[in-house]
Order: C-alpha cells, then sequence, then structure tokens
C-alpha cells in the first residue's frame, strides 16, 4: 500500500470540516437541550420527597410538616423548602394538604386565630375546614390543594400538591 500524502485541499477540507462539525455540536446541543428539558421536567413531577415526619406518629390533629429538597430546573439547582399540614382522617389515611391560601397565596394555619376545627388565612380572613374545603363567604373559593401521599421506611413522602374538589 502506498502512502499517499495529504494535498493541501484535502488538509484543509479535514480542518474545516471538523471546526465547522465542532461549531455546529455547540450551536445544536443547547436547542436539542432546550426541546427536551420539558420532557425531563415533566418526569421529575412524580417524585416524591422524604420528610422527616413519621407517619406513626401522625394523629388526628393537623400538624405542619416542612420539608427541604433540591430542585433542578434547566440550568440551576436550588434548595426548596415546603410546607405541608399532615393528619391522619377518621379512616387512618393520610391527609396532607397545602397550606398556600386558594385566594392570593399566603399561608393558613390551623386553628389560627381561635378558629377552631378550621385553616385560617391572615392575610382576609380566609377559612377552611379540616378537609381542605373553602368555607363558603369567605375570601377563598377553592379548596386547598392536596399532596399525594407515601411513606418509606416510616417515614411520609410528599408529591406535587395537586387541586381537589370537594363537594
Ligand atoms: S390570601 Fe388568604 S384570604 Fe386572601
Amino acid at each position: 500500500m502506498s502512502k499517499q500524502p495529504v494535498s493541501r485541499r484535502q488538509f484543509l477540507n479535514y480542518t474545516l470540516t471538523g471546526v465547522g462539525g465542532f461549531m455546529a455540536a455547540g450551536m445544536l446541543m443547547p436547542m436539542v437541550r432546550f426541546a427536551l428539558d420539558p420532557v425531563l421536567v415533566q418526569g421529575a413531577e412524580g417524585e416524591y420527597h422524604t420528610t422527616k415526619q413519621k407517619v406513626d406518629e401522625l394523629t388526628t390533629t393537623p400538624t405542619r410538616v416542612d420539608f427541604s429538597y433540591e430542585q433542578k430546573d434547566a440550568w440551576y439547582t436550588s434548595d426548596v423548602t415546603n410546607t405541608a399540614w399532615v393528619y391522619k382522617d377518621e379512616k387512618g389515611e393520610v391527609v396532607a394538604l397545602s397550606p398556600v391560601c386558594k385566594h392570593l397565596g399566603c399561608t393558613v394555619n390551623w386553628e389560627g386565630n381561635d378558629h377552631k376545627n378550621q385553616f385560617f388565612c391572615p392575610c382576609h380572613n380566609g377559612l377552611y375546614e379540616k378537609s381542605g374545603k373553602n368555607i363558603p363567604g369567605t375570601p377563598p373559593t377553592r379548596p386547598l390543594d392536596k399532596y399525594p401521599t407515601n411513606v418509606k421506611d416510616g417515614f411520609l413522602q410528599l408529591g406535587k400538591p395537586e387541586p381537589q374538589t370537594i363537594a
């Protein structure tokens, strides 16, 4: 087999093709990632976050559970802290409610301002029943969102809050 010297034209072709391909990949990768990110984020929505709350210790009285986790957005990671009001209903099932008021987003408190057996929102005197159902005649027009729950090694895990409809 004879060795063929690389001509000047061939050398330029190879070099320019290589450099061009490298630059094209550099431009295309962010676009591909941008297109795929919503799919990846959607997949993460089904995740549960583990709390420090032991399920055995829950009672029928709502207790405040704070939990933190690392959230990965497209290009950065941040620490997020969330809260849930958690209790066991009369069947022993775990109920976890979002504390975010459905009026304008303030934080509701269990039996706040001496409202017995209700969640109270201090911003505009919003009230909710223990189930999270909004009480007519107060500003909120929808029930509190509900967290999907799970138990792992005896500890409560919470998913992403979802709207609930209560008749
Ligand atoms: S924000 Fe809760 S009542 Fe207005």
